[in-house]
């Protein structure tokens, strides 16, 4: 069983940015997590991070016939992304949506996600080991 971990703008700076928000924990730290949670489940996982729209969705359609499940937290294109919405659609790969902060509890225009319609699961305000838990999801949805 076959993963990738997919994160959208400006999560390369985590453990910079906004830490209040998003902790002090690094996108290597989530890199490591991801790897050991990977071994843990026995699954493999690949990471990729860009802060391109166009290029998350070429990765997402580069993933079909690649790998069995998707965890995506497209960032602040969740909020935006009618291309990655249809991306998803597009490839049908079971795909969990994941947000580092509790996005209910923030601002209006957070409330709104254009992937979740394409999703399986969203999990949010787990901090990174919303990751963790996204891939646990994934798994026990594959094996079913
Ligand atoms: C985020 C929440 C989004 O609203 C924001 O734009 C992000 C990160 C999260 O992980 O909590 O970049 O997806």
């Amino acid at each position: 069983m076959k993963f990738l971990i997919l994160n959208g703008p400006n999560l390369n700076l985590l453990g910079l940015r906004e830490p209040a928000i998003y902790g002090r924990e690094t996108y290597e730290d989530l890199r490591i997590l991801v790897a050991a949670t990977a071994a843990r489940l026995g699954v493999e996982a690949d990471t990729y991070q860009s802060n391109h729209e166009g290029a998350l969705v070429d990765a997402i359609q580069a993933a079909y016939g690649v790998y069995d499940g998707l965890v995506f937290n497209p960032a602040a294109y969740t909020h935006t992304s009618v291309a990655l919405l249809d991306a998803l659609k597009a490839v049908s790969i079971p795909t969990v949506e994941v947000h580092i902060s509790d996005v209910s509890q923030r601002e209006a225009f957070r409330q709104v996600s254009y992937v979740r319609s394409a999703c399986i699961a969203t999990i949010t305000g787990h901090g990174l080991q919303g990751y963790a838990k996204a891939m646990e999801l994934l798994k026990e949805h594959l094996s079913k």
